[in-house]
């Protein structure tokens, strides 16, 4: 008689268990769509790993209960993996009400931006916080996030746009990797925007001859650090950085074990989805100029198609990310919140799911897909992290309807 495994948690029941079920991830193209439901289902992990994961009863047979064994009903509930948010700008100081007021009457981001705003006045009330100030505000910040299912979240530099402040929010960044259970995974970002008065081919070669070695002396003293190895992200548009500037700082990048994101195709199409490939990237976000040609070689290609529909949403786009094309052409897409001051000040997952749906035109169970799994692997966690199944962590949220569907169909409402 084969050994039952021994377990010190139990989910169950569980109403609908919904999770994205591969042996290859990311999951690409109509893969998105393998998403398994269960009804009366059962978790079961020991130390934080999950042992068997199916239905109920399948599940107890092969699991010892003991006294020890925590038990957690989810009876009547859905159970889907932790959501992970694969694009945010959390840290900064400061907030951008008065662009999102001139927004409102017509403004558009790049007058805004043009005008003194955007990115250069986060940088300002950013570089004049403490570090603790900056804890704070992220700790109250992620706090909500967890409560809207988010588990693990990338966290993006780029308010600070000189060497002492940039290292200031890394710093930041590992301290609330510390404090609070939503893992971080850490993504440089000094190339979000050239601060004013300085020449921007000097900023560039700044961040390469600078700042990259910084970065990752810093992270490469594992302990210390202890967060995982940061990207390293460019913010790849008309009046930010050109395709030339990406390659160079990511080309350094990677001479330090710093793998490329690239924000690509959110203003203008300049190429740099061509770049992420090249250099592959673990993805390419944005994307809503994106050309076909593009999006096949983003198919066959191991980046991750970042797509960010709170901000075409929050900017009141016309256009969004061709999610369909994408999607029916291969691509591996996930979904993130792009969180940040100015482009878009939302936070909560389940409303990207929504706005994914009715946007994007994507199916509930891509969205997961997306959120999850594929989410995952722009973080480099796929073999961990994003899917229920025996050997991943014990990583999911509880959702208070009975069916994944309600999820996005409850917009606005946690
Ligand atoms: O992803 N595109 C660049 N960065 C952000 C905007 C940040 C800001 O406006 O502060 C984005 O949309
Ligand atoms: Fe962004």
């Amino acid at each position: 008689m084969s050994q039952k495994a021994s377990i010190d948690l139990l989910i169950h029941p569980i109403g609908q268990l919904a999770t994205p079920y591969l042996d290859d991830v990311p999951a690409h193209g109509e893969d998105m769509r393998a998403v398994l439901r269960i009804a009366n289902a059962a978790i079961a992990m020991d130390s934080g790993v999950i042992v068997e994961v199916g239905e109920a009863g399948e599940v107890l047979s092969r699991v010892e209960v003991k006294a020890s064994t925590q038990v957690i009903s989810a009876a009547e509930k859905l159970v889907v993996p932790g959501l992970i948010d694969p694009h945010t700008h959390l840290i900064f100081a400061g907030n951008r009400a008065n662009e999102f007021m001139l927004r409102c009457q017509g403004k558009s981001y790049q007058e805004i931006a043009s005008a003194g705003g955007g990115i250069v006045a986060s940088m300002q009330a950013t570089r004049a916080a403490t570090v603790d100030e900056l804890v704070q505000l992220g700790l109250m910040r992620l706090t909500r996030m967890l409560a809207t299912g988010t588990t693990t979240c990338e966290v993006k530099t780029g308010y600070g746009l000189d060497l002492d402040s940039e290292l200031r929010m890394l710093t930041a960044i590992a301290m609330l990797s510390r404090k609070q259970p939503i893992e971080l995974v850490p993504t440089f970002m000094a190339a979000h925007a050239v601060p004013p008065g300085v020449n921007r081919a000097h900023y560039v070669e700044d961040i390469v001859s600078q700042m990259l070695p910084r970065v990752a002396e810093i992270a490469s003293d594992v302990a210390g650090w202890g967060c995982p190895m940061p990207f390293n992200d460019v913010f790849c548009d008309e009046g930010y950085f050109t395709v030339d500037d990406a390659r160079y700082i990511l080309e350094a990048g990677l001479r330090y074990g710093l793998r490329p994101k690239v924000h690509a195709d959110e203003f203008a199409h300049l190429g740099a989805s061509r770049l992420a490939v090249e250099l592959g990237a673990a993805s390419a976000d944005h994307l809503l100029k994106i050309a076909s040609d593009e999006i096949d070689l983003l198919a066959k290609s191991s980046t991750v198609a970042v797509l960010l529909p709170g901000t075409s949403f929050f900017l009141n786009l016309r256009e969004h990310a061709p999610a369909r094309k994408m999607i029916d052409n291969g691509v591996a897409v996930a979904l993130g919140s792009d969180f940040n001051p100015g482009s878009c000040h939302i936070f909560a997952l389940p409303l990207v799911w929504g706005l994914a749906c009715i946007h994007l035109k994507m199916t509930p169970e891509e969205a997961l897909t997306a959120l999850t799994i594929n989410a995952a692997c722009a973080l480099g966690l796929g073999e961990q992290l994003g899917q229920l199944r025996k050997g991943y962590r014990g990583d999911l949220v509880v959702f208070d309807v009975q069916a994944l569907e309600e999820v996005p169909y409850n917009l606005g409402w946690n």
